[in-house]
Formats: C-alpha cells, sequence, structure tokens
C-alpha cells in the first residue's frame, strides 16, 4: 500500500443502508440543470442582474416550484426563505401575488433585496433618475480625501482614483436621509466594485490582478478596468431602463425582508405561520462568503472585527467557524425541540460513521477542521429543520437545493443525511432529484481517490 493510499477499513455499512433507504426516491430530473439552480439564469432578469449573487438560484427555478407546489397542493400564500441571499424566493413569490419572508444574514444580500423591492414597489422612475443623477454630479465635482474603509484582504483593491469615487458616493450615501432610494443607490454602488477593482471573484478565493499594490504569488489581468464613474453610471442605466419591468416582475405584494441569523430568527416565528419554503442554505463546502464579499462588506463600514462576528454567525460550513452548540443550547435553555434535535443528531448513524472515519485520517486531511465543519453544519441544519416543523403548517411543504460534499475520498451524502432528520423531525420525504451531470471532485482529490462524481440536489419533504 502506498504512503498516500487511503486505509479502507472504516465501515461504510451505515452509509449504505441510508442509500438504500431513499434509493427509491432518488431521481435524475432532466429539467433541472446547473444554470436552473445558479445564478446564471438571472443574467438577462430585470432586477436580479443588477447584482451578481453568484450563490443565489434562479427565477425559473422558484417559478417552477411555484407553479408545481400550486398546482399539486393548491394556492400556497405565505412563503419562506430563511437563507435568502439576494432574495430571489420572496421577490419571484411577492411578483406572483404570493406573502413571503426572506431571512439573509449578510448585508450584501440584504442590501440587494431591498434596492430591488424599492423599484418595484413604490420609487418613482422619475424620482430615481434625479437622485442617481445627483449622486454622478457629486462624484465628478468632489475632491474628499477622506480614505475607504478597508479589510485587510482588500487593501490595494482600487486604484487611487476609483478609491476616491468610491468615498464621494459613500459620503453623498450618508448624506441622503434613510429611503427605498437610497437602497437602489446603495446597491447600484455595491453591484459595480468587483468590476472596477483589481480584482475577480473566483469560486473560493478572490484572484488579483497584477497592477494591485500587492505582493502577489500568482495574477490575473483584467484587461480594461473602467472607473467606478463609468461603471456606475452604466449601472444606474440599466435599473433605469428596468424599472417598469421590475415593478412588473416583482411589484405588488411588498415581501418581509429580515437581516439576521435565521438560526436565532426562526425560534421567534409562529407555529404554523407559512406553507411553503423554498431554500438553498450555504452548501458544506468550506465556501466563506465574507472572503467572497470582502469588497462589499468594507463599502458597507464593516471592520475586521465585524466581519469575524458575522463569518461566526454564517450557517458553520468553513473551517474557521467554531461551534455555535453551547450558544443554541443557551438560546433553547431545555426547550423539547432542542432536545429532539440533538436526539436525532446524535442517532444518525451514517454521519457518526463518516465522522469517526474522518477522525481516523485527521492527521492526513488537507485541514483538521473539516470535521469540525461537518459536525456544526448537521447540527445547525437539524434545527433550522426542526423549527421548520414548526413554523410549517400541516401539509406545507419544503423545497431545498443543497450539494453534497466529499472529503479525504469521503463522500458525504449530505441530501441523504438531511432527509433522515426530516424525517425524524416530523417531515416525510417526498423526493430527492439530482442534476443529470453531478459535481467532479477536485484535481487534487482525483489523482488520489479516483473520479467520483458528487450529487447535485433538490429535495422536497412534506409536513406531517
Ligand atoms: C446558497 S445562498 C442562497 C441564495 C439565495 N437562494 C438567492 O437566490 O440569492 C445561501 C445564503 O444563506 C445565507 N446564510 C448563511 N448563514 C445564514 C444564517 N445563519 N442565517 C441566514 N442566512 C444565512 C448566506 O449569506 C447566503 O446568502
Amino acid at each position: 500500500m502506498s504512503l498516500l493510499s487511503v486505509q479502507t477499513t472504516s465501515s461504510t455499512f451505515e452509509q449504505e443502508r441510508l442509500y438504500k433507504r431513499y434509493e427509491h426516491l432518488l431521481q435524475v430530473n432532466n429539467s433541472l440543470s446547473r444554470k436552473t439552480v445558479s445564478y446564471q439564469a438571472n443574467k438577462s432578469v430585470p432586477g436580479l442582474r443588477w447584482m451578481k449573487y453568484k450563490e443565489g438560484f434562479s427565477i425559473n427555478l422558484v417559478s417552477a416550484i411555484l407553479d408545481e407546489a400550486t398546482k399539486s397542493e393548491g394556492c400556497k400564500e405565505r412563503i419562506l426563505d430563511p437563507f435568502a441571499g439576494m432574495g430571489t424566493v420572496p421577490l419571484v413569490s411577492c411578483g406572483k401575488g404570493y406573502s413571503a419572508t426572506g431571512i439573509e444574514i449578510m448585508p450584501v444580500g440584504i442590501v440587494a433585496t431591498k434596492g430591488i423591492v424599492a423599484a418595484s414597489n413604490g420609487v418613482r422612475r422619475s424620482d430615481f433618475k434625479r437622485t442617481a443623477n445627483k449622486l454622478l454630479e457629486h462624484i465628478s465635482s468632489d475632491k474628499g480625501a477622506l480614505t475607504f474603509n478597508h479589510l485587510r484582504i482588500t487593501k490595494g483593491a482600487f486604484s487611487q482614483y476609483t478609491e476616491s469615487q468610491i468615498v464621494s458616493a459613500t459620503n453623498f450615501l450618508s448624506e441622503l436621509r434613510e429611503s427605498p432610494c437610497k437602497h437602489i443607490l446603495q446597491l447600484a454602488c455595491m453591484s459595480v466594485l468587483e468590476e472596477v477593482s483589481y480584482t475577480r471573484k473566483d469560486g473560493q478565493y478572490l484572484r488579483w490582478d497584477g497592477r494591485a499594490d500587492r505582493t502577489l504569488r500568482s495574477s490575473i489581468n483584467k484587461g480594461k478596468i473602467p472607473s467606478f464613474y463609468n461603471a456606475l453610471s452604466l449601472r444606474l442605466l440599466e435599473i433605469y431602463t428596468d424599472f417598469p419591468h421590475v415593478k412588473k416582475l416583482f411589484g405588488g405584494k411588498h415581501p418581509k425582508v429580515i437581516e439576521n441569523s435565521c438560526l436565532r430568527h426562526l425560534q421567534l416565528m409562529n407555529k404554523n405561520s407559512y406553507d411553503l419554503v423554498i431554500m438553498s442554505p450555504p452548501y458544506a463546502n468550506r465556501y466563506d462568503y465574507t472572503r467572497t464579499y470582502a469588497l462589499e462588506l468594507a463599502f458597507l463600514g464593516y471592520s475586521e472585527d465585524d466581519v469575524k462576528t458575522l463569518r461566526q454567525d454564517l450557517l458553520s460550513a468553513t473551517v474557521e467557524n467554531k461551534s455555535k452548540a453551547e450558544e443554541l443550547q443557551q438560546l433553547y435553555k431545555n426547550s423539547s425541540l432542542f432536545k429532539n434535535v440533538m436526539r436525532a443528531y446524535r442517532e444518525q448513524e451514517a454521519l457518526q460513521e463518516i465522522l469517526f472515519t474522518l477522525e481516523q485520517h485527521r492527521k492526513e486531511l488537507s485541514n483538521q477542521h473539516v470535521i469540525r465543519l461537518i459536525r456544526n453544519y448537521f447540527l445547525e441544519m437539524s434545527l433550522v429543520i426542526a423549527e421548520l416543523g414548526r413554523i410549517v403548517s400541516p401539509g406545507g411543504t419544503i423545497y431545498m437545493v443543497n450539494d453534497n460534499v466529499q472529503y479525504h475520498g469521503v463522500e458525504v451524502p449530505v441530501d441523504l443525511i438531511l432527509s433522515n432528520f426530516a424525517e425524524q423531525l416530523g417531515f416525510t420525504c417526498e423526493n430527492i432529484w439530482h442534476l443529470p451531470k453531478g459535481k467532479g471532485n477536485s484535481s487534487q482529490q482525483m489523482g488520489r481517490f479516483g473520479r467520483k462524481e458528487i450529487r447535485k440536489c433538490v429535495y422536497r419533504w412534506k409536513n406531517a
């Protein structure tokens, strides 16, 4: 056996048993594609195209789910997305006449949602045009000397000229009284930061252009980078053009947008207060939203400590996340709901088996905190599911988009484990659809453990 090969003495008995239990529900769904379950399909959709929130899912997916849920279960009135991102679910639902709530913890998503809501509900196009022109005038005439509030990982992201224009815009916005129009302008400014910077969002990282004032091991060339003024002018024009269309698409009912962690907020919601949940939580794949959106967080005034707190408050999906178990225990005291969650978590034998296998290979893992990540992820997700079991009315449905993951050649069947939690916590798992094409493993993992495709799924659970 070579030094790098993996011992396969750990049992996979429970994982196989779990697979057998759900095998009959696992189905390829040819109407699902990467484009549908991601932001890609929104690139030409008025409103949703204003901010590239790559983790969002498409208007088509939400519409298809709403249509199907309405057809098969009668009119669904009250819709919830506890991981709302840029608000695709509440926006599309309200546009179709339902009432909907989104909970989101990342201010980037909140600013985007509020901006789109403001344009679709309330702000007059002429008022927007007038204030947008004032913003542009201010930027072109202001010679303010204030500096941009950088985070450690954003230093050097802009040329001096661009940075001074961004600061001018921030000053203008801070002088503007709180109003729906301000939300649209804030979204517009935030949405062009990547474009005018020396960075590019690329998977887990910000890639850097060689022109940035940083010592770089490798660099990219972004080609011509527009000035903030020019990029913002184009975005404002796009918003102006989209105004009538967003009113048609998303106008009507006003979605409720809650800026909080759903881990804290769900317990404040009433029993049976929603009929349908459509959601896509972060995947258990180490992706760090605070790193990807560092420029936007810095623009919104986040300090290093604020970012650290935010990262810890996000659903645990990075190796940096510490356990929230104690905090949640305090929040829930000795409630029966929390006890049920702990029981379901401890009794999830396939999960315990996977954790045991990873423990045995702890020293070989690229990062040992992956084990903690998986533990935290499933504990927190089982709490979310238990709360949804209380909040969703009897007969109500949950649709969830999520990817399986793998570490050290061990596949973590997130779809099966979460569906099993759901069943332990009162739901019936009706379908686990997966995309015709799964996700390949990284080249490093492939070299070591062979090629493995992991499922990208949409699941449907019905509440008892
Ligand atoms: C996969 S994205 C969902 C995107 C969304 N479906 C959309 O269309 O924009 C997951 C979202 O969950 C949010 N999130 C992570 N932890 C959270 C928490 N504890 N409470 C609320 N939202 C959270 C992330 O900030 C991210 O926006």
